[in-house]
């Protein structure tokens, strides 16, 4: 049979990225049969408004969001050179996030649907980069899920859609924080990980030797599976505080030794976890075959880190599935494909001006 498609629009604004997107998805036997296309991709990021403070500001973050996302929407449909009466639905991120920005993106994804008399889904922006690998690869349920953004560090078993269980996580920082804070260590700009990244390239690995929180605890239970895939950042980044204090006054050839250090102290925790999520998810299949690992939020946009992932995934025998840089990072694309997922799944919203925003939103129960 062959596949009829589906378009939705989707919206994102709940950080610091101005975002609206259109996707096409095939869709056959009440499914969607691959990733489809990404029609239209505009995000405008407010990086520069945010940059003096070190960090978003949520209030500034809100107006600009009010400010520009009507225009990113008439220039998403302008590209896809559709209209709203084209969409399937319109999908916009309910949560979790910064609760201004939510409303104003949720507020406005509404608004165009009524209008437009559209079905309407509001979208956990978690969905969005648990599926973000699907935009890409027509890669299928179930796979393991690595979720390592600013706010989020979590290994989660991805059995379908909206079906994820929590196999670890962070117990205090999550990575994307953890470089943001390490980069405010060394002065340098933020966001803090692709700065720390490009600044590593230079640098010594083994200069500084640097905690690795929580690996050393490799209890197992009865069945030899590992207890323990969490994470922590915190202890990592007191010790690069004080060797950073020890290396001052810094330089160039210092940042970059300081910087590569910490990175390989991050690619350990989470290869090492995330071997250990491997062994427990291969366990709860009872399988012996190939099995997929997929690696999504902004901090897999990072090289090194996909690198040591991959020799991970490959010495567990799993397939590693990395979105492109331009949508690890936060993207409406991913919202609009959760969207279109869930569309296609009839989960529509039953009563779209009652969908709330959420200030948090976990994934798992
Ligand atoms: O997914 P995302 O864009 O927004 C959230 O939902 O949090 O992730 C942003 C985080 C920031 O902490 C940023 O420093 C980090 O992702 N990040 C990176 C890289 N690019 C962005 N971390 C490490 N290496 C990178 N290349
Ligand atoms: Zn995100």
């Amino acid at each position: 049979m062959a596949a009829n498609h589906i378009y939705v629009l989707g919206l994102e604004t709940s950080c610091d990225e101005t975002a609206a997107a259109i996707v096409e998805v095939p869709v056959e036997n009440g499914a969607p049969s691959g990733a489809g296309r990404i029609l239209a991709n505009q995000i405008l990021s407010q990086i520069e408004t945010h940059a003096p403070y070190g960090g978003v500001v949520p209030e500034l973050a809100a107006r600009a969001h009010l400010s520009h996302l009507d225009g990113l929407i008439a220039a998403a449909l302008n590209q896809a050179d559709m209209t709203l009466h084209d969409m399937d639905a319109i999908a916009a991120t309910a949560g979790p996030g910064l609760i201004g920005g939510v409303l104003i993106g949720l507020t406005t994804g509404k608004a165009l649907a009524l209008a437009a008399q559209k079905p309407f889904i509001g979208v956990n922006h978690l969905e969005g980069h648990a599926l973000s690998a699907r935009l890409t690869e027509p890669v299928g349920f179930p796979y393991l899920l690595l979720l390592v953004s600013g706010g989020h560090c979590q290994l989660l078993a991805v059995t379908g859609l909206g079906d994820y269980t929590l196999l670890g996580q962070t117990r205090d920082d999550a990575v994307g924080e953890a470089y943001d804070k390490a980069a405010k260590l060394m002065s340098l700009g933020y966001p803090g990980g692709p700065e720390i990244e490009q600044r590593a390239r230079h640098g010594n690995r083994t200069a500084h030797a640097l905690p690795r929180p929580l690996l050393a605890d490799n209890r197992a239970d009865e069945n030899g599976l590992p207890k323990n895939c969490d994470f922590s950042f915190s202890g990592l980044k007191t010790a690069l505080r004080q060797a950073t204090e020890k290396a001052a006054p810094l330089d160039d050839a210092k940042v970059a030794d300081l910087a590569a250090s910490f990175e390989a102290a991050v690619a350990d925790c989470l290869s090492t976890q995330t071997r250990r999520a491997m062994q427990l998810f291969r366990h709860r299949l009872s399988s012996a075959d190939r099995l997929n690992l997929v690696v999504a939020g902004g901090v897999a946009a990072n090289q090194y880190l996909r690198d040591a992932l991959r020799a991970a995934a490959e010495a567990e025998n799993f397939a590693l599935f990395v979105p492109p840089p331009g949508l690890c990072t936060d993207n409406a694309a991913m919202i609009a494909r959760a969207g279109a997922e869930r569309f296609i799944a009839g989960q529509i919203d039953a009563a779209p001006m009652a969908t709330p925003a959420r200030a948090r939103w976990p994934l798992s129960d």
